[in-house]
């Protein structure tokens, strides 16, 4: 049997319930994880823990950004080239790529296929762009998440609404 005890001062994690998962039995037949029974938060409890999640993503977010070693595992645009020798099947890799070093990438064979998010959600014309080699959108951060069906998702300008 596996124990978890991973948190803090032996506490059960949290739950909307106190019902706890039914064991899993692994594809050998023999090996069961099992599950810590959780407890079943309080109401009042509410915002306590999405202040710790808050604080929880910030220092992730600020861990990231010293590119701590314990996070990042692409410092470099090589570091992945392992994976890519290890994994049999088509390779995509995504984060942080433009247009210089997606061209890179495939040209080294480092990748199959570069994975652009940013840059697509700003520049609904991208490849049109790369392949002038035309300027690009900004991306505004403060409209990534939102709800707003337009706003920040299709209301960026294609090149001609620029001309
Ligand atoms: C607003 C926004 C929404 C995203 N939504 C998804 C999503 O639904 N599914 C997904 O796999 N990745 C999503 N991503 C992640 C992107 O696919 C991409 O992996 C990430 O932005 C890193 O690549 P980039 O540096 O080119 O932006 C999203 C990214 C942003 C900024």
């Amino acid at each position: 049997m596996i124990s978890f005890q991973t948190h803090p001062n032996g506490q059960a994690p949290i739950s909307s319930t106190d019902k706890p998962l039914t064991p899993q039995i692994r594809a050998n037949g023999i090996d069961v994880a099992d599950f810590t029974p959780p407890r079943r938060l309080r109401i009042e409890e509410i915002p306590q823990i999405v202040n710790d999640f808050r604080l929880a993503a910030r220092n992730a977010i600020e861990a990231a950004l010293l590119r701590s070693p314990y996070i990042k595992i692409s410092d470099s645009p090589h570091s992945l080239v392992p994976m890519r020798k290890a994994f049999k099947g088509s390779f995509f890799v995504a984060g942080g790529y433009d247009r210089e070093d997606g061209n890179k990438a495939i040209a080294e064979d480092r990748a199959d296929l570069v994975v652009f998010g940013r840059l697509f959600l700003a520049n609904p014309d991208l490849p049109k762009r790369f392949k002038l080699n035309a300027p690009l959108n900004k991306y505004n951060r403060d409209t990534f998440y939102i709800s707003d069906p337009v706003v920040g998702y299709s209301d960026y300008p294609f090149l001609e609404d620029n001309a």
